[in-house]
């Protein structure tokens, strides 16, 4: 299903000085297939192309800009099943969750496509007081200019889209830094947006060494840095961008309340997929459990049960539910946590045995709450569970944390509900379900270590643009 080697795209065309990059299939370890990889030339050209092309991207009229998004949306519908295949193999993503990446993939291209035409202005009144009588206000918003994406390895279709698409939604001409581990993704996509009538320089798709994430980073032609990956390098880079507005979707250790009125089997259905689908590699994936005293022994085993039936192995297979992850290294490191948590006093329910780059779906009780596997970002098929006693101590629990991106309940409640979307701290929190949840134009993003800003298209483009006031004297 994969070519033998890509390019990659450099102001809208292809390029191959090499194929220094090697891609591999996550499962079998062995060489997929081959990239080329950019030189801090190839950026400094892409980023010089990204600023020629801002008068043009500017000029193009929204339904122009909707007429290419929905030629995305038609290609990777036409092309659905290439793209899961590649998605198996560059991520060792199981091939029902790759299938799911490629249909938000679409409905995140079909959204921007529908955004385009109406990114709106505003008539503010101004008539505030008598020495502005006379006066009007007009606000329309203008495109911010090129922008600097860098997108992640665990969704490398879908969160490269979230940049993309509001980009050319918006107008803003781009240079994009996929993954290393998983370029495949973000380069089909420039191969589709190749067959479009971009102006010319308008994106340009960049594999290259960790190093070249300083030009993406630090020139002060980019307008806007707008990054998804892990908090330790999110962080950094906005430390080091400048004057641009930075935009960071970065991890979380994301819990989950069940409360003592929850439907069991219900929730255990949702916290099996919430923990481990991809294999725990999502910012959102379920790691801490929370379940109230009077329901946590029930709870614990039918959710053990459902984990233990979860069958792990290639992912190309149809009912492969747990797959690779990203690398052996990630799952000795995390294979390194459980083993300290176990060390302190916690005990494995399930799982904990790790061969290569697979790791068991692993769960686990009694973890001290300093333990790495707490307070850190698993990133990996492992979810901890504790009880409480009360749901006020619960919310708190939830609130113990560096992170804050989303938040699961499960109450029917409506009291306890609104008493958690008051406090927690989290960019969204999802009842009656995990915090996995996502659809792709609801506001995403986090609070405290967890980034800054929301994506979800219409708050993407919110970031993408500027408003500019136009003010009117009249005589009446
Ligand atoms: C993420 O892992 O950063 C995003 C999760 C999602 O889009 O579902």
């Amino acid at each position: 299903m994969l070519a033998d080697s890509y390019p990659f795209y450099l102001a809208n065309k292809p390029e191959a000085p090499n194929t220094d990059l090697e891609v591999t299939d996550k499962f079998t370890g062995a060489v997929a297939t081959r990239v080329a990889m950019a030189s801090s030339a190839d950026i400094e050209r892409g980023i010089a192309a990204a600023v020629k092309a801002t008068e043009p991207m500017r000029l193009m009229r929204p339904y122009e800009r909707q007429a290419v998004l929905q030629h995305c949306v038609d290609r990777f519908r036409d092309r659905a099943d290439e793209l899961a295949m590649s998605l198996c193999i560059e991520a060792g993503k199981p091939i029902k969750d790759a299938r799911g990446e490629v249909a938000r993939l679409i409905d995140t291209f079909r959204i921007a496509a529908e955004e385009a035409v109406r990114i709106d202005g505003e008539i503010p009144t101004l008539e505030i007081s008598a020495r502005a009588r006379g006066y009007r206000g007009f606000v329309q918003r203008v495109p911010i200019g090129p922008c600097s994406f860098i997108s992640p390895f665990n969704f490398p279709l879908n969160l490269a889209a979230h940049k993309v698409a509001p980009a050319i939604a918006a107008g803003c001409p781009f240079v994009l830094k996929p993954a290393s581990r998983t370029p495949i993704g973000a380069i089909v996509i420039g191969e589709v947006l190749a067959e479009t009538d971009l102006p010319a320089g308008a994106f340009s798709i960049l594999p290259c060494h960790r190093d070249g994430a300083d030009q993406f980073t630090t020139d002060e032609r980019l307008k806007l840095l707008s990054f998804t990956g892990s908090p330790a390098v999110g962080w950094d880079l906005k430390a080091r961008a400048g004057k641009k507005p930075v935009i960071l979707e970065l991890g979380g250790n994301a819990a989950c309340v069940v409360d003592e009125d929850a439907d069991l089997d219900d929730a255990v259905g949702r916290l099996v997929i919430g923990a481990f689908y991809q294999s725990g590699q999502s910012c959102i994936g379920v790691q801490r459990i929370l379940v109230h005293e009077k329901i946590y022994d029930a709870l614990k085993e039918k959710l053990i049960a459902a984990t233990k039936k979860l069958i792990a192995g290639d992912p190309k297979k149809e009912d492969t539910f747990i797959g690779p992850m990203i690398s052996e290294g990630e799952a000795k490191r995390l294979d390194g946590w459980i083993q300290s948590a176990v060390a302190a006093g916690g005990k494995i329910l399930c799982g904990g045995h790790r061969d290569g780059a697979m790791l068991q779906a692993t769960l686990l009780e009694g973890v001290p709450t300093d333990q790495d596997l707490c307070t850190e970002e698993a990133f990996g098929p492992v979810a901890l569970l504790s009880p409480f006693k009360s749901y006020d101590a619960a919310l708190k629990e939830v609130n113990n944390s560096k992170f804050g991106l989303q938040a699961g309940i499960f109450t029917r409640n409506w009291d306890k509900i609104q008493q958690a979307w008051d406090t927690l701290e989290v960019g969204g929190v999802v009842i009656g379900d995990v915090p996995s949840w996502r659809v792709d134009n609801m506001p995403y993003g986090g609070v405290k270590d967890s980034g800054l800003g929301r994506e979800g298209i219409r708050y993407a483009i919110a970031d993408m643009t500027e408003e500019r006031l136009l003010v009117i004297r009249t005589k009446q």
